[in-house]
């Protein structure tokens, strides 16, 4: 494959592999699963990660923007969160626990508690679910039915809950929901999303008319399922308008209110979590990815108080709390999360993403920004020039993906630690790659 330049000198500064290691990839092809797919779109092995920047084993450096699919917010191996790792197993602190107490759980929670709970006045109780995004979402799911006694969830089109059968259900996404085999992803009524049928359609009004008529098929709900931010369906953002009025409605139906934040949270958006500006109140707020700030498998599931009905081990799991990420997880809430000033280097940021973007967006015929924060895209309205545009980015060093149900918008999602100057660098590999794949088919191109 004919490789563009690598990059200039400022970026590529810090130590570079030289050795490499292999370039031979059929033990993958022979041993591991057709399961696996980032791999198929970066085809090279990486040997080590450090802040915004990948190397592999030839020495290549890479700009990465999709940051473990937003479970590295604070980068690839934080010093700060790297050392207080290494000195906990050091120590001989305990590596797995189950769910009983040691005193990374305790020093996790109370920190969580002072710095993000207590602040933003939310009384949610944190359950420590199995390791993954997907576990969280079952729970919540599971707790909303028993609360309530309903068996019915409301998702939305587009949304990504994650792939077990019951947060499968909730997903929209058809080629995931084919990895079920066939089995039944039911009890879940789709709603359109905020915009999915248009800016002139009132999903709201449609929802409510639909509950409120006791003939329109749908069961009474036991919750309302969705994200702010859609990462996997597109990078819809709903308004916090929207957002009220999903509760206002869940409430009056006497729904709980799931909010997804697994994605969209951990300051991706701007703030810690990402409605906290909307004044909604969730019930059930799955986390995940970057809560433990490192990369490491690790998933919660906020509960309000009064909902929090389980009894002891009703939701059980081996890794149910991930003593090496509750370590991790603590230090990234104090170095981040003390007070305002990096929430405040993130407006600026996310300013200058949409500025770049806007740039590549004017390149492309038809094509439109989408989402908020560090969570944007542009969307080029096909899903192969996404795909070329992503794999020209490759080639020239930087590490991006798509999302949207035709994986027609190619979304940056860089570290919220990343410098300005490797910001700008990888938009400029952006504007590039964009620009060479729309002049080589001229009818993409914006006139
Ligand atoms: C919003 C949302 N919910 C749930 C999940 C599932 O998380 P996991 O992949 O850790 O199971 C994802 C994963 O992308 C997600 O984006």
């Amino acid at each position: 494959m004919q490789r563009s330049p690598l990059f200039p000198q400022m970026i590529l500064e810090g130590p570079v592999m030289t050795s490499v290691k292999t370039a031979d990839f059929s033990i993958f092809s022979r041993r591991e699963s057709e399961a696996r797919s980032y791999c198929r779109s970066f085809e090279t092995t990486f040997v080590s990660a450090s802040g915004s920047m990948m190397t592999d084993a030839n020495g290549r450096r890479y700009i990465d923007f999709l940051s473990g699919c937003l479970s590295l917010n604070y980068g690839h191996n934080d010093p700060d969160m790297k050392q207080a790792l290494v000195d906990h197993i050091t120590a001989d602190g305990v590596a797995h626990g189950l769910d009983m107490y040691t005193d990374t759980k305790a020093r996790f929670l109370e920190t969580f508690e002072r710095l993000i709970l207590a602040p933003r006045g939310m009384d949610h109780r944190v359950m420590m679910t199995g390791p993954t995004g997907t576990n969280a979402v079952e729970a919540a799911i599971k707790l909303a039915r028993k609360v309530t006694g309903r068996r019915n969830v409301i998702a939305f089109t587009n949304g990504f809950h994650g792939m077990t059968l019951g947060a499968l259900a909730c997903t929209g996404n058809a080629g995931k929901r084919d990895g079920a085999g066939g089995a039944a992803l039911s009890d879940v009524t789709r709603m359109p999303y905020e915009g999915a049928l248009g800016d002139d359609v009132d999903t709201l009004a449609m929802l409510e008319a639909m509950l409120d008529n006791p003939s329109s098929g749908i069961d009474a709900p036991a919750a309302f399922i969705l994200e702010p931010v859609q990462g996997e369906g597109g990078l819809n953002a709903a308004s916090g308008n929207w957002m009220r009025g999903i509760e206002r409605i869940a409430r009056k139906h006497g729904a709980l209110l799931i909010v997804d934040d697994i994605q969209a949270g951990c300051g991706r958006t701007g703030t810690f979590f990402s409605f906290e500006d909307m004044g909604i109140t969730p019930d059930l707020i799955p986390m995940a990815k970057s809560l433990s700030g490192f990369g490491l498998p690790f998933a919660a599931l906020l509960i309000r108080p009064e909902r929090d009905i389980w009894k002891p081990a009703e939701h059980n799991g081996t890794f149910r709390g991930n003593t090496h990420a509750f370590v991790t997880a603590r230090v990234a809430i104090e170095k981040f999360w003390s007070d305002n000033s990096f929430a405040e280097t993130l407006s600026a940021k996310a300013a200058m993403l949409e500025e770049g973007l806007r740039t590549v967006a004017s390149l492309v015929e038809g094509a439109e920004l989408k989402g908020r924060g560090l969570m944007q895209g542009v969307d080029v309205r096909s899903g192969d020039l996404a795909a070329e545009i992503c794999a020209r980015a490759f080639d020239k060093g930087l590490i991006i993906e798509t999302s949207g149900a035709y994986d027609e918008v190619v979304k940056v999602l860089a570290p919220l630690t990343t410098s300005d100057e490797v910001m700008r660098h990888g938009l400029n590999i952006l504007l590039d790659a964009t620009r060479e794949v729309v002049t080589a088919k001229p009818a993409m191109a914006a006139e």
